[in-house]
């Protein structure tokens, strides 16, 4: 098991990459609680993994939190948080991170990863605010990451976030700044394949250019998610939405740049029924056997 020194400190990484590779692999589904019925009842093959807010399950108990854990005993559980504000102006709260760990450890939960943004009300209304792009803000979040991952005991991985407009002291591209930052914290990336897409059209890059670039070696998870066409130039990432076909072909695109790795369908607004959630699922999954061997890892090319 490799050590990792953390601010001169010896901090052992529980979740290896090499671990996690067992522990979570395929297609899943962000586990809402309306789907918790239909899921108990049976859950399709092709799901292989749930993903949740902790924040949103974290203080649950009674009967929810019941059903919630059968769910979790069957079936690997990602926890993508929603309030850390990584690169927000207040301390990180130790006390919702001591909590987490538990959490994790509970649903036995193989990854925790965290948006690469702030929120704009200390971390309670969930309104994901972009970091400025400078050398500062990579200091500054990296070591936020680095603590985050000194108090969780284990690496956790951060998600390219969708922005709307640029600061006016941004001193590099988002993609200089999602490198510099994994890189200064040595955490894993969380891909967004949509966000690549709906940021590539908003400020008018080339989103293969963006994934080319992207540290390949870094990244353990993806995700896919429907989007809002305010304009031809300007998109909204609401996950309220089928995915559409630009997005499918990028996915592809990934899968064949950076590997394959574990994906989850985003859908957290117009949630249709369950089939119709499945069959996107299995579309992920079938993209996936198209460009991984049957029996390789999937996360076989992460070095830790
Ligand atoms: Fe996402």
């Amino acid at each position: 098991m490799r050590r990792s020194e953390v601010r001169g400190r010896q901090v052992t990484f529980h979740v290896l990459s090499v671990e996690l590779d067992s522990a979570l692999r395929g297609a899943g589904l962000g586990l809402r609680r309306e789907l918790i019925p239909a899921l108990s009842a049976g859950k399709p093959e092709v799901i292989s993994f749930y993903e949740v807010a902790p924040e949103n399950w974290i203080d649950m108990g009674g009967a929810k939190a019941k059903a919630f854990r059968a769910l979790t005993e069957r079936t690997p559980l990602v926890c993508h948080g929603l309030s850390l504000s990584l690169g927000g102006p207040t301390p990180l709260d130790e006390v919702f991170l001591r909590k987490l760990k538990s959490f994790l450890k509970v649903h036995q939960s193989p990854l925790y990863t965290e948006h690469l943004s702030y929120c704009s009300d200390d971390g309670h209304l969930y309104d994901l605010m972009p970091i400025p792009f400078t050398a500062e803000a990579v200091t500054y979040v990296a070591k936020r990451i680095r603590q985050t991952q000194d108090i969780l005991g284990q690496r956790i991985a951060v998600e390219n976030a969708s922005f709307y407009t640029g600061s006016p002291i941004d001193e590099m591209s988002e993609l200089e700044f999602v490198n510099a930052v994994v890189t200064e914290a040595d955490c894993w990336l969380h891909l967004d394949v949509n966000n690549v897409y709906v940021n590539s059209v908003n400020h008018r890059y080339d989103p293969r250019d963006f994934l080319r670039g992207i540290p390949a070696d870094r990244v353990v998870y993806m995700h896919m998610a429907g989007h809002y066409r305010e304009s031809d130039d300007l998109l909204v990432d609401t996950h309220g939405a089928d995915v559409i076909d630009p997005v499918w072909d990028l996915l592809e695109f990934t899968y064949r740049e950076i590997g394959v790795h574990p994906t989850l369908l985003e859908r957290d607004f117009n949630i249709p029924p369950l089939a119709d959630l499945v069959t996107e699922v299995a579309r992920i999954a079938s993209v996936q056997h198209r460009f991984q061997p049957a029996n390789s890892h999937a996360n076989a090319a992460i070095h830790s």
